[in-house]
């Protein structure tokens, strides 16, 4: 009997925390670089690092990746080493002093904080991540990340929303500390798409997820590949194994 009211507590408190802090379950979409044979568009690459540079890297970095890496998703050598100098970087001089010199090709792309202190300290003591990654680190992975940007919304007359928070049901917990980052037209895409909020969004999870794992398109195509290879073998063995045997009854 005790242990039955004992799993009946448990059932309560569970149940009471996963409400607390519960989001909506997140919508999936149909994303051109999933599956099998799932690839990058190159326009939208180009779109959703021009919404990462114009509005995410205000506050996010991604460090995982350089500005010679940016060449995969279609920019020109002259337009990446001319992104690579607009910054500065940390080096020493053939006298051994430290310098600040122009960025180069090989540089990681910069973060716009020199540390995690200086990001908390200029966002309310929140930290923004870095987003090389954040595609894979979190569940749910780009919709959640689509959900997220454009799951903003007010809040339930009986939530409260903590000063410097903002509401939005796909965040743990539901109060976000980034604003909503994007807004109808926030940038002007070369190629005349609508810069709607959906279409950023698209574009630079599109973005995200490439930064994620760049060399996904070729390991797909090594897939197709070794598959290729070991059907071909296959058919090679059979056929030699029914002339090796075949007067052997
Ligand atoms: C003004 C600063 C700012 C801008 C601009 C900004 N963010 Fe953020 N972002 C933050 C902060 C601060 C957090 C940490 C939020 C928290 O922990 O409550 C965050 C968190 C995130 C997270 C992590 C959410 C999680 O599950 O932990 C993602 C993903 C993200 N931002 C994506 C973006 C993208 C994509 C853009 C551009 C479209 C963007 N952010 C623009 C400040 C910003």
């Amino acid at each position: 009997m005790k242990f039955i009211r004992f799993l009946f507590v448990c059932a309560v408190l569970l149940s009471s925390c996963s409400a607390e802090g519960d989001t909506l379950p997140i919508p999936k979409h149909k994303w051109n670089f999933e599956g099998p044979t799932g690839t990058y568009k190159q326009d939208a690459l180009q779109r959703g690092y021009q919404v990462f540079k114009e509005v995410c890297s205000a506050c996010h970095g991604i460090k995982h990746i350089s500005y010679e890496k940016l060449m995969k998703i279609g920019l020109s050598k002259n337009v990446v080493k001319a992104l690579a100098a607009e910054h500065e970087y940390p080096d020493l001089n053939d006298e051994g002093e430290a310098i600040h010199r122009k960025g180069i090709m090989s540089d990681k792309i910069k973060s716009p904080y020199a540390n995690e202190k200086a990001a908390r300290a200029a966002n309310n003591g929140a930290l923004p991540p870095d987003l090389s990654l954040m595609t894979k680190a979190r569940a749910g992975g780009p919709n959640y990340i689509y959900a997220l940007l454009t799951g903003y919304c007010s809040a339930p007359t009986e939530t409260t929303v903590t000063d410097g928070m903002h509401y939005n049901p796909y965040f743990s917990g539901r109060q976000i500390a980034m604003a909503a980052p994007l807004s109808e037209g926030q940038v002007t895409y070369a190629d005349g798409t609508k810069a709607t909020v959906d279409q950023m969004a698209k574009d630079v999870v599109t973005f995200l997820s490439w930064t994620a794992e760049p060399e996904m398109e070729e390991r797909k195509q090594m897939g197709i590949k070794v598959l290729f290879y070991l059907l071909i073998l296959t058919l090679v063995f059979y056929l030699s194994k029914r002339k090796i045997w075949k007067n052997v009854k």
